[in-house]
């Protein structure tokens, strides 16, 4: 019987240079999928896998992230005396049990593994969570909420995969597979943004994981890897060596990379055609717009 995952790690102290000039005063995580901050998607992806508690990584600049999740006494006042029910009733999401989310600096930007390793004290001898929120899933089950099932079964220590094309798998980290069992895979080894030559599959991870206490151990090591930087891939491969299970989960749902450009758009735009208030002005623009497209091509 393994032990409950009932801590989730979020690293958000990233710059998010990408989207400059925007995130020079707003966090990139606040920014929003229609009129939820990519924050929200993460904390409710957590809640539905049965998450308790909250772990934010964080910098400089990032106050914006704990207002969020604060009451607002002056904007709930002001609702309740409008009448606006509805709205506060949208607020509720931002609701954070006292004491649940805890905000740890990462002082240096030293990489992902540091960032997780930043929040070690607050882990006990327990398996632990970390979604990285650029990576928003759109899923029937939530993703992590798929995994923590299927890591009843495995233990060990499982990160999320999908197959991506070659010509995008140095962007990842990749995984060696022992034995592909179909939603899950065994694995023998991983690597950290290889060259597109030297990848071991077209497996790479999506940022999800859950992981197993030895991981910290192995982190406390603050060995380099790729890019100069402390690689949480790199810990992960670790307990693979130390005889420990590691499994890659392919999960099912609908992946957008929020931290580009294009996939910010995209995730906007699937969201906001999910939405019966935005549904239909939306895709007729869309339309509309493509025949543009085509007749400039033509
Ligand atoms: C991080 C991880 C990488 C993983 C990716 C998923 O990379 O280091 O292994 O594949 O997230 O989004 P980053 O995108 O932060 O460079």
């Amino acid at each position: 019987m393994q032990k409950k995952v009932t801590k989730a790690i979020f690293p958000v102290a990233g710059l998010g240079t990408r989207f400059l000039p925007a995130t020079k005063s707003v966090p990139k995580e606040i920014m929003t999928l229609v009129d939820r901050p990519l924050v929200q998607y993460a904390i409710d992806e957590a809640r539905a896998a049965g998450i308790k508690e909250f772990i934010f990584v964080t910098s400089r600049g990032k106050s914006a992230l704990e207002d969020y999740f604060d009451c607002s006494p002056v904007l709930e006042e002001e609702l309740r005396r409008r009448g606006k029910t509805d709205m506060l009733e949208l607020l509720k999401q931002t609701d954070m049990e006292s004491g649940a989310i805890a905000y740890i600096r990462q002082h240096k930007a030293l990489g992902l593994g540091h960032a997780v390793w930043c929040a070690r004290r607050l882990i006990t001898n327990e398996p632990f969570a970390v979604i990285l929120p650029d990576d928003v899933i759109a899923a029937d089950v939530a993703c992590l909420q798929q995994m923590v099932e299927t890591y009843k079964k495995t233990g060990g220590n499982m990160v999320a995969v999908m197959e991506v094309p070659p010509e995008e798998i140095s962007s990842y980290g990749v995984l060696d597979v022992q034995e592909d069992m179909g939603s899950i895979v065994s694995v023998k080894g991983m690597v950290e943004k290889p060259a597109k030559e030297d990848a071991p599959s077209n497996l790479a991870i999506i940022g999800r994981y859950i992981l197993s206490t030895s991981i910290m151990c192995n982190l406390n090591k603050m060995n380099r890897g790729t890019g100069g930087e402390i690689q949480l891939t790199d810990a992960i491969a670790k307990d693979i060596n130390d005889g420990s299970g590691v499994y890659g989960y392919r999960f099912r749902g609908q992946r957008f990379d929020c931290g580009s450009k294009a996939g910010f758009l995209k995730a906007t735009v699937a969201f906001a055609l999910a939405r019966d208030d935005l549904k239909f002005e939306l895709s007729k623009f869309l339309e509309e717009e493509i025949i543009k497209i085509n007749h400039a091509a033509q």
